[in-house]
């Protein structure tokens, strides 16, 4: 079974889901998929309940930054499908502005902590996970929870904060969510400790996985900088509404994330939905490989030195 079609079974894609073809018949460009005003201001509501009506096709191939053309904006106009030897477009976002507060004070204990942070090698950064007492996730953790993968990798994941199995087991995404990702990575023709390195914001759990708060946030981050600079990924896939405003530094709902090219430290951001939230929401998971489409498509171009 092909790549395409392994991925269209795991997430349960509906038959009238249809993939544009290159010139000749080729790998497809884009996933062309129905999309929704509504879908752009979603915020992975809890519910299980569809919010996207039955809307007319528009393909991911037609975004433009969202100063231009929004996405809500060109799902309601109904764009039909391009000819297929249109062009891929990858959309830029433009630049948001930050909510979080300028750094620590320079010359503060946080500076000199974020300072020694950003300068050490693997084996450093995972011990100083390991004993981190920054935040009072400490006082409840079971273990850190560092990252898992390839340190080579090409590709980065990033959720949002370790859950029970989790912090049981010291890797992140094990649960079902988890599973759901292998199987989202594995048809991509990637796979979990081989050509990805799969982070969370967070490094522990908070208890009851209450959401993190800002303080947690702000003491972890230095560990995630640090694993992005080590790492250099060609493409960094966010998961969930969590973790992209967290890295973006933006409180835009998720469906107004999606679909554009964000940057952080100079490294391209995809952003998409969290596996756990995809569990329970048929539509979205198409909207998720869209999302992948798109990630594949810059991480090939900047292999390509595009
Ligand atoms: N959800 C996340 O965001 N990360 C994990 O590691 C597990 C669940």
């Amino acid at each position: 079974m092909s790549r395409r079609a392994q991925f269209l079974e795991v997430l349960g894609i509906p038959a009238e889901w249809v993939l544009r073809q290159r010139d000749g018949g080729g790998e497809p460009q884009a996933i062309v998929l129905p999309e929704a005003a509504e879908a752009a201001t979603a915020d992975e509501p809890r519910s299980g309940v569809s919010a996207v009506p039955n809307v007319p096709a528009v393909s991911i191939a037609e975004s433009r930054p969202v100063a231009e053309a929004p996405v809500a904006a060109a799902a309601r106009a109904a764009v039909p499908t391009p000819p297929a030897e249109a062009p891929v477009t990858i959309a830029r976002a433009p630049a948001m502005p930050s909510l979080v507060p300028a750094g620590p004070e320079p010359g503060s204990a946080q500076a000199d902590r974020e300072s020694a942070i950003a300068t050490m090698d693997w084996p450093a950064l995972e011990a100083a996970v390991a004993g981190c007492t920054a935040c009072g996730l400490c006082q409840s953790r079971t273990n850190t929870v560092f990252g898992v993968g390839d340190r080579q990798a090409e590709w980065m994941l990033v959720g949002e904060a370790p859950g029970e199995n989790e912090d049981v087991q010291g890797e992140p995404f094990v649960g079902q969510a988890g599973k759901l990702l292998d199987n989202m990575l594995g048809s991509l023709g990637l796979a979990r400790g081989r050509n990805v390195f799969i982070a969370n914001v967070l490094k522990c759990r908070p208890p009851g996985n209450r959401n993190p708060e800002p303080d947690e946030v702000a003491q972890c981050e230095p560990f995630l900088r640090r694993q992005i600079a080590l790492l250099k990924p060609r493409v960094i896939v966010v998961l969930g509404r969590f973790a992209a405003q967290s890295l973006l530094r933006t409180t835009t709902p998720i469906g107004k994330l999606r679909g554009t090219v964000h940057t952080y430290e100079g490294i391209p951001v995809v952003v998409t939905y969290h596996p756990a939230y995809l569990l329970r929401t048929l539509t979205d998971k198409a909207r998720a490989w869209e999302d992948l489409c798109l990630a594949r498509e810059v991480h090939d171009r900047a292999g390509a030195g595009a």
